[in-house]
């Protein structure tokens, strides 16, 4: 068992951290409070590999594995959880699958593109009546002649009012349910395709997070993405890989929210001392770092296997589990530890609270993640136990 970082690792972890502190962490304060989308930010992480991490050169990407992907991403969402979760769905929502499922024609057009950071994808599987219940999609797409004529609205999107490139998941055979539920590579400007309400959030107010609106929406043929019917799976096969980046998302607001208090807590005196003197404080920030590394390697283990080709289910959903929690306890204590000072907007903590609440409920909530667990479990494929 081998817990230390190879040469490749360091070198991307290095290069995303230096990154984000020079150029993303001094705008992240803006990005927020403006909810202003990075956009010179996405680009020259397009410029370093940055937006397709796992994908093999020859397709636009880095051609690195899942370890260097949630390496580069817990650096970036430390500064800014707002570009992180825009890096996440390109690289593990949209380049992933492509990768995965899609013909050599729609890697050519679509996926190097993406993977080298031309073009923004999103991933639109949720609906009013499908959210947790991802299998009850409503949107329609009818069969006609060489195209399909998608109808319906699709809601949560993020990235969606940037996006050049969104899967889409639509029923075309709705007596089927599950079964009958296919995957679509759309383009913006699509004619029938348009970007709805867009939501005004709580916390990663940098990213977008769109409706979709498909009005007699014609698709060729050859934008399906895997075979009829198989979208459902390639949707859950996707979000697999998704928590993972989420996970990591969450390790870099959490560690934010512990650097934050350790700064805090080592300047600020109290008594005539720094309050990091005192053990209220210390146990705080244990806990804190503590419960960052189990979930750290949790996450670590996730993606490790991912690259090894090995079932990683159940990691996947642990380990977004519990670095999404970790993240909301560390921000929370974080704010505890600088008080009146931490509710106030002069400091970043109020912010990676509000940016962790959501790593708890997309790409699954928590109780789907116990879901997830509890059925491996109760199947008797828990973890190494
Ligand atoms: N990989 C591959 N196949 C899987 C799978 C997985 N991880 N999990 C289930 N399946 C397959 C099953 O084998 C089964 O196949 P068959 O029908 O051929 O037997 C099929 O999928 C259905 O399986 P279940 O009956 O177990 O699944 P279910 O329909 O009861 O629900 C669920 C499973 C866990 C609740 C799932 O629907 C789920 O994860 N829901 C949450 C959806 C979600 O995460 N949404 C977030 C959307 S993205 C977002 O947040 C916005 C954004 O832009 C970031």
């Amino acid at each position: 068992m081998d817990f230390q970082l190879n040469e490749q690792q360091e070198m991307i972890r290095d290069m995303a951290r230096k990154f984000a502190d020079e150029r993303i962490a001094p705008m992240a304060d803006k990005t927020d409070k403006e909810h202003r989308f990075p956009a010179e930010i996405i680009e020259e992480m397009g410029e370093m590999g940055l937006m397709g991490v796992a994908v093999p050169e020859e397709y636009g990407g880095a051609g690195m594995g899942y370890v260097e992907y949630v390496l580069a991403m817990e650096e970036i969402s430390r500064a800014c959880a707002s570009t992180g979760v825009i890096m996440s769905v390109n690289n593990s929502l949209v380049c992933d699958p492509i990768l995965k499922f899609g013909t050599e024609e729609q890697k050519k057009k679509y996926l190097v593109p993406l993977a080298s950071g031309k073009k923004l994808g999103a991933f639109s599987l949720s609906e009013s009546g499908a959210g947790s219940d991802a299998a009850a999609v409503s949107c329609r797409a009818r069969e006609d002649g060489d195209s399909f004529v998608l109808n319906g609205t699709k809601l949560w999107c993020t990235n969606g009012n940037e996006a050049d490139v969104v899967i889409l998941f639509a029923s075309t055979d709705p007596d089927k349910g599950s079964h009958g539920i296919s995957a679509f590579l759309i383009e913006k400007g699509t004619p029938g395709f348009s970007v709805g309400k867009l939501e005004d959030k709580l916390g990663i107010r940098g990213s977008s997070t769109a409706e979709f609106v498909l009005e007699d929406c014609r698709i060729p043929k050859e934008n399906m993405l895997g075979e009829r019917g198989k979208g459902y799976k390639i949707a859950l096969i996707t979000l697999d890989g998704g928590r993972i980046g989420i996970a990591a998302q969450a390790l870099g607001i959490g560690k934010a929210a512990l650097d934050a208090a350790r700064k805090f807590a080592q300047e600020r005196q109290q008594f005539g001392k720094p309050i990091s003197s005192f053990q209220a404080i210390q146990w705080m920030l244990a806990n804190m770092a503590t419960e960052l590394e189990c979930a750290r390697l949790l996450t670590y283990e996730a993606a490790s296997l991912k690259d090894a080709g090995r079932p990683f289910t159940i990691y996947s959903a642990m380990c977004k589990l519990k670095a999404s929690e970790t993240a909301s306890f560390c921000a929370n204590k974080a704010l505890q530890i600088h008080g009146g000072y931490g509710y106030t907007t002069d400091y970043p903590v109020e912010r990676h609270l509000r940016d962790a609440k959501i790593t708890e409920i997309y790409e699954g909530t928590n109780e789907i993640q116990r879901l997830v667990v509890a059925t491996l479990v109760l199947k008797g494929l828990h973890g190494k136990g």
